[in-house]
C-alpha cells in the first residue's frame, strides 16, 4: 500500500536520557522543513492511548536542546503491551491522523512500537535514547556519554574522599542488563576494578586489583559494580569483600537515577539531531520498522527486530585495558 505521510507523531518512551529533548527538536524542525506535520504525544505509549497529544510548531521546541529529561514525559506502559492497549492507540493515531511514528526510546519500547507496526501496517521509526547503550546495531545511543561523563565525574569526587580516608569505595552503577557504562567509567576513571554481567569477575581478580592497588602507592581503590551483575549489587560485593577482608575501610555508593540527569553532552546533542534528521528522512523513503544507528560514525538504518533481539557485545580490548591499566 502506497502511504503518503503527512503528519509524523512523536513519542519518548522508557527511561528518559539526556538528549531526547534535542532529537524531539530535530524530528520536529526536519518534518517541518518537508512539510509534515508533527504531533507531540506526551507521556509515551500511555499518552498515545489517551490521545494526549498537541500538534508542534518549530517554535515549540525551541531553547530545548540543552535540557535533560524529556519535555514530552516518558512511561513505561504494560497496557500498550496488549493487544488491546495497541487497538486503543491505533484508534488514537486514526482521530489524529497520525501517518507514522518516531520513537525515542530503548528495547522495551521498540518491541512495543514493532507489534503496532506490523498489528496495523503503521510506519514506524525508532530512535535509540538510553543511557544503558544496548541497543543492537548502533554505537551510541542518545545519554550513554552524558550518563558516562556524570558517573566519571562522581567517581573523581569519591576519589578525592577515598584517598584522605585510604578507603576503598565500592560503586553501583545503572545499565539494566548490559555493562557498558560501568566498564567504560571504570576505565575513564581509573577504577581499579569493574563487576559487569557480561564477564566474570572472580573474587580473587577483585582481591588482586585491591590488593595489589594497597600493597603499591595507592592508598585508595575503587570498584564500580553494574547494578545486576550480582545479586545484591556493590551491597553485596561489599559484604564479600568485608568478610575477606575486615581490615578494609568499605563504603558503598549507589549513584542511581542522578546518572540519568544533566545537560547533554555535545556528542548527544549531535547525536540526537542527526538522528531526528535521519528518522524523518528514513519515513520521507518510505522506510518502516527500521531504528536509526550510527556506526563507525556514519548514520545506518537497522531493522528494529535486530536491534532488539541482537546482543551488543562488550569489546574484549577494552575489558583487558582495564585489567592491565589497575594494576
Ligand atoms: O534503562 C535505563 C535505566 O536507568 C536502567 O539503567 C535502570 O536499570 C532502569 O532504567 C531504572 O528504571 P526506573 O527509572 O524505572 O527505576
Amino acid at each position: 500500500m502506497e502511504y503518503t505521510i503527512k503528519t509524523i507523531g512523536v513519542l519518548t518512551s522508557g527511561g528518559d536520557a539526556p538528549g531526547m529533548n534535542a532529537a524531539v527538536r530535530a524530528v520536529t524542525r526536519a518534518a517541518i522543513a518537508n512539510n509534515i506535520r508533527v504531533k507531540a504525544i506526551f507521556r509515551g505509549y500511555e499518552g498515545l492511548m489517551a490521545g494526549e497529544i498537541q500538534e508542534f510548531t518549530s517554535q515549540d521546541v525551541s531553547g530545548i536542546i540543552q535540557r535533560g529529561g524529556t519535555i514530552l514525559k516518558s512511561a513505561r506502559s504494560k497496557e500498550f503491551m496488549t493487544p488491546e492497549g495497541r487497538k486503543k492507540a491505533y484508534e488514537t493515531m486514526q482521530r489524529e491522523e497520525i501517518d507514522a511514528l518516531i520513537v525515542i526510546g530503548g528495547d522495551g519500547s521498540f518491541t512495543g512500537a514493532r507489534q503496532l507496526g506490523q498489528e496495523f501496517n503503521v510506519p514506524i521509526v525508532g530512535i535509540p535514547g538510553t543511557i544503558d547503550n544496548d541497543l543492537w546495531g548502533t554505537d551510541s545511543t542518545i545519554g550513554y556519554d552524558t550518563a558516562l561523563n556524570t558517573i566519571m565525574e562522581c567517581v573523581d569526587k569519591l576519589r578525592d574522599t577515598g584517598t584522605s580516608h585510604e578507603r576503598l569505595f565500592l560503586v553501583e552503577v545503572m545499565g539494566r542488563d548490559a555493562g557498558f557504562l560501568t566498564l567504560n567509567a571504570a576505565i575513564a576513571a581509573g577504577a581499579e576494578a569493574a563487576v559487569i554481567p557480561e564477564r566474570t569477575t572472580l573474587e580473587k581478580q577483585l582481591e588482586t586489583a585491591i590488593g595489589y592497588g594497597r600493597r603499591k602507592h595507592k592508598n585508595s581503590s575503587i570498584v564500580l559494580v553494574q547494578e545486576h551483575s550480582v545479586p545484591g549489587g556493590a551491597q553485596a560485593v561489599a559484604k564479600t569483600i568485608e568478610e575477606l577482608h575486615p581490615e578494609y575501610d568499605t563504603r558503598v555508593t549507589i549513584l542511581g537515577h542522578l546518572q540519568r540527569g544533566g545537560s547533554p553532552t555535545a556528542f548527544d546533542r549531535i547525536l540526537a539531531s542527526r538522528f531526528g534528521v535521519a528518522a524523518v528522512q528514513a519515513l520521507l523513503d518510505e522506510q518502516r520498522s527500521i531504528m536509526v544507528g550510527l556506526q563507525n560514525g556514519e548514520i545506518v538504518y537497522v531493522p528494529l527486530s535486530k536491534a532488539i533481539k541482537q546482543k551488543k557485545d562488550i569489546k574484549d580490548d577494552k575489558w583487558e585495558a582495564l585489567q592491565v591499566l589497575s594494576i
